[in-house]
């Protein structure tokens, strides 16, 4: 049969055009004497099909790499991949790839496959293809990272992967945005963000093969996306338990899944401000092979794109944001990024929220003093399943500690001048939840305790699923809230010199 598949589709790589394998049905036996034809479907050639990552993403020279993953069966197959900037004339050899097995050894483990794409100019579009065998077996046009002086669209949608028709309609509307980034803060996958909830609930829809609302649409490939980690991604089956392999051992597919900057402050696979792990020794080995130093590190991590400087945190249960050595590297990181026109935090767990279920889950507030001081504009989380906008404002920590009950004592300072039309100049922070993006919605009483918890709101909206595009073009930024039928149901801007 192996035989009869090489005739069919030929082992040049320049008569193979085939893009759609999976989808071709081959004739495989013809039964004697007899007309009925007997029809095999070949096996998924990807159990995930490519996407492109932000990798290390740095810009050096106006050219900037960035990662293409994808994830198969550990076989013996011989893979490779080659790419192309729009208009050059020819193609270029990716590094070999790299394959990651993410399962405890077995035969056909679900394996990552990963490579770099080198020397790409930014902002621009490429090409890339991938051959199983010497034969073209996956074909996706991206676009680089946008350099510093080039205006550009990003998208901010957070607690996506339920599988559901919310989900699929935001991931239409979003590739309909064409955005050269998006940032998903955090519950990535639901329920408990598993390597086997990606394959169900994540990949299927934001790397469909195509835009349709009944499945989702080509995001992956085509778009870079950046993660944040959230209580959702770490396989909590009981409240403040460590995460454990023995009951779930595919946990923790955000660090095995995802190529993010590897510049986080954590480097030791356990300590203070890592997620506790527990399982067995294999399993624990098996996943730290799988991950490589993306865990702990990718859980908080910075980036460059454009003239906007991202710092990514986590604000799960086991952060402790008043540490005197995670506060100074956020501290330090922000001061780095000086030249940034633009300074945008994100993290799932939100610092300022109305919605009932969270309300004492304040955890981040701890950091909020430094991010103010390092100039952040606006901060953009996750976990309350609807969208809201605070007053630009400040806040001064009493104690710089949690209380027991999980809030954190403090004085808010409310900036009411700011309209975005007069006075395009917010004086403070200004707070988004976009966590609408595919998880089953709060309900819009869900703000019911705003006044006791004090008057910050500006704006929520619970009704719909929705998500956040932002426009920088220079010392102009515009944000507009988006629902998912496409109706702009929030928008303001701001301005710098
Ligand atoms: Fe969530």
């Amino acid at each position: 049969m192996k035989r009869q598949f090489s005739r069919f589709f030929g082992k040049s790589k320049k008569r193979s055009a085939l893009l759609a394998f999976s989808t071709v049905t081959v004739l495989a036996a013809v039964s004697v004497g007899q007309e009925i034809k007997a029809y095999f479907t070949p096996p998924e050639i990807f159990v995930a099909k490519p996407y492109v990552q932000l990798g290390q993403g740095k810009i050096e020279n106006e050219k900037v790499s960035h990662d293409v993953l994808f994830l198969a069966r550990n076989d013996k197959h011989e893979w490779e991949l080659e790419y192309k900037t729009a208009g050059a004339k020819s193609w270029q050899k990716a590094k070999p790839l790299i394959k990651s097995v993410l399962e405890e050894s077995q035969p056909e483990a679900v394996s990552l496959f990963s490579t770099t794409l080198s020397g790409l100019p930014a902002g621009k579009p490429f090409t890339y293809r991938v051959y199983r065998d010497g034969m073209e077996t996956f074909s996706a046009n991206a676009k680089a990272q946008v350099a510093e002086n080039q205006a550009f669209k990003f998208i901010v949608a957070g607690d996506l992967g339920a599988g559901s028709h919310g989900q699929k309609r935001i991931a239409q509307r979003i590739y309909s945005e064409s955005p050269d980034l998006w940032v998903m803060p955090g519950d990535l996958v639901y329920n408990m963000g598993l390597l086997s909830d990606y394959l169900a609930r994540f990949f299927p829809i934001f790397n469909a093969d195509e835009s349709k609302e009944a499945i989702g649409a080509p995001i992956m490939r085509s778009t870079l996306c950046v993660p944040v980690i959230g209580n959702h991604d770490i396989a909590q089956s009981v409240m403040l338990a460590p995460t454990n392999l023995n009951r779930m051992h595919d946990a923790l597919g955000y660090f095995l899944v995802w190529s993010a900057p590897l510049n986080g402050p954590l480097k030791q696979f356990q300590g203070p401000n890592i997620c506790p792990i527990v399982g067995t020794q294999s399993k624990l080995s098996a996943f730290q092979q799988g991950a490589g130093k993306r865990f702990p590190q990718m859980a908080n991590f910075s980036f460059d794109f454009g003239n906007t400087h991202w710092i990514v945190l986590d604000g799960n249960y086991y952060m402790d944001w008043s540490n005197p050595e995670m506060r100074k590297w956020v501290s330090e990181d922000l001061a780095k990024a000086s030249s940034a026109k633009w300074k945008f935090a994100t993290f799932h767990q939100p610092a300022f929220s109305t919605d009932l279920y969270h309300l004492k889950e304040q955890r981040m507030r701890l950091i909020v003093d430094t991010l103010e001081k390092g100039g952040v504009d606006i901060v953009f989380a996750g976990h309350a399943h609807n969208y809201q906008r605070t007053f630009p404002l400040h806040f001064k920590p009493t104690t710089g500690k949690m209380n027991h009950d999980g809030t954190v004592d403090g004085a808010i300072t409310l900036d009411k001048a700011y309209d975005s039309t007069e006075n395009t100049k917010p004086n403070g922070i200004i707070h988004i939840v976009t966590g609408a993006g595919g998880a089953r919605l709060y309900s819009p009483t869900d703000n019911a305790e705003i006044n006791r918890m004090g008057d910050f709101l500006l704006k929520q909206i619970s009704d719909c699923h929705s998500y956040t595009v932002c426009k920088v073009d220079g010392g102009k930024l515009t944000v507009s809230q988006i629902s998912d039928a496409g109706k702009v149901i929030d928008k303001f801007s701001l301005k710098k010199d």
